[in-house]
């Protein structure tokens, strides 16, 4: 039996292979397209921590490993897919393989239409290879935090009870899921359809609700650095602690859009992964479709993401402002409705977590070496979200008296 990993060369799916690599002994085949590397490139980018190419990052990880049994196969998921479920029939498949950028999403109708394309019909045809060539494969799939709509309580783990009238449901319903911007909406969907895979088809899956993700740190980073996974920083690409603790470390102010009031939840890169192979190593029961709420801080604003980076940045003698100028989400004045999230089943699972505080002092310190390549930290945002006029007219209208320009920061 084998672990099939889709978006094995993305910031998290390189983690992941590395981290499988290291403790579990099935062969594990890696697939990526490279797209997001192309995506990158093309807003003039790149990763700020050098990567290999996938080639040699997999030829080092089996040299690091000693092992033979670590395939890379540069394909997209809809040419690979049905064959490699078909030949293998992998105890696992983890499926990463997304564009998961909000902003990207909302650019243009090329971008929301390539968006929806990617994701969507990449998950059906993970869904479709499962159910036709291998319906005990065990899917992992992630999804996010960001599906759930805030409405004041609790954000419940996949499901929860409901009365309405007085009358209480016969069963469990769906947490309330909406979102504001079309890459969540894709993740959305996806959930939709993979909950249909367990309950028609009887397939089983962990779907993993998964908060920003933020830090550098892999299981053999160690032992070898050139087997970092990528780091953007980007407006784009980048998400809001990364680009925090980017901006900070390259003297740039901290661009806290709208005031900060939107709520979100995080955890490392670390934790992620390391959740990632425990639900690897437990699967769904055939027909279960488990949601698993994947965040150890449950609920933070972004303006308090954006104080603690401060607060620790002045730790290493450096000072930086915060800049709330500009709001291309359109959210200033409006508080969050998100309640923290449940977490329960990630933390029965006893998986040590690392503190936010000391998660970000890793990544300052993992960043230091770096900061040559963290000029995109402070690029400028590209398009306001409600008009799709490019940022630079829409905040010169808002606000005539913008004396910092501020940027987009991704809440996947
Ligand atoms: N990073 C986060 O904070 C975060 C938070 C919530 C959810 N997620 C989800 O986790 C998953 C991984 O995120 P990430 O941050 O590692 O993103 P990433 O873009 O770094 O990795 C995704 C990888 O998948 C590849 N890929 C995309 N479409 C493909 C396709 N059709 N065929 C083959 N390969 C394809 C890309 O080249 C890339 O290497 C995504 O589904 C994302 O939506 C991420």
């Amino acid at each position: 039996m084998s672990i099939l990993v889709l978006g094995a060369d993305g910031y998290l799916g390189w983690a992941l292979t590395c981290r499988l690599a290291a403790t579990v002994g099935e062969p594990i085949i890696a697939v990526d397209d490279l797209s997001k590397r192309r995506r990158v490139r093309e807003r003039d980018s790149e990763s700020a921590i050098p990567i290999l190419s996938f080639d040699a990052r997999m030829a080092l990880l089996r040299q690091v490993t000693a092992r033979t049994d670590l395939a890379g196969i540069e394909a997209g998921v809809l040419d690979c897919v049905e064959e490699l479920v078909r030949e293998h029939r992998p105890r696992a498949i983890v499926h990463l393989a997304q564009i998961p950028s909000a902003p990207f999403s909302m650019m243009s109708l090329a971008a929301a239409r390539e968006t929806i394309e990617n994701n969507e019909v990449g998950n059906m045809a993970v869904l479709f290879a499962i159910r036709d060539h291998s319906p005990a494969t065990h899917l992992v799939k992630m999804g996010s935090m960001g599906e759930y709509l805030g409405c004041g309580v609790p954000l419940g783990e996949g499901d929860v009870e409901a009365v309405l009238d007085g009358e209480p449901a016969s069963c469990r319903i769906p947490f309330p899921r909406s979102a504001d911007d079309v890459y969540h909406i894709t993740k959305i969907n996806d959930t939709n359809f993979i909950a249909m895979a367990c309950r028609v088809w009887g397939l089983a899956s962990t779907d993993v609700m998964q908060s920003i993700v933020y830090g550098t740190r892999t299981a053999l980073w160690l032992k070898d650095p050139r087997l970092a996974t990528r780091f953007d920083c980007d407006p784009v690409w980048g998400s809001v602690l990364n680009r925090f603790v980017a901006q900070a470390m390259s003297g740039t102010p901290l661009t806290v859009h709208g005031g900060g009031t939107a709520s979100t939840g995080l955890i490392s890169l670390t934790d992620s992964v390391a959740a990632l192979a425990h639900w690897i190593a437990r699967p769904a029961a055939p027909g279960e479709h488990r949601v698993i709420n994947q965040t150890t801080e449950t609920r933070i604003t972004v303006l308090e993401i954006a104080q603690l980076v401060q607060r620790i940045a002045r730790e290493r003698g450096i000072e930086v402002e915060l800049s709330d100028v500009h709001d291309p989400r359109h959210e200033r004045g409006r508080q969050s409705r998100k309640g923290p999230a449940r977490n329960l089943r990630l933390r029965e699972s006893g998986i040590p977590t690392i503190s936010l505080e000391q998660g970000i002092r890793y990544l300052m310190s993992d960043l230091a070496a770096h900061r040559d390549g963290l000029g995109a930290a402070s690029l400028l945002a590209d398009v306001d979200w409600a008009s799709g006029v490019p940022m630079a007219e829409a905040n010169t209208a808002a606000d005539s008296s913008a004396d910092y320009p501020l940027t987009m920061s991704n809440s996947s």
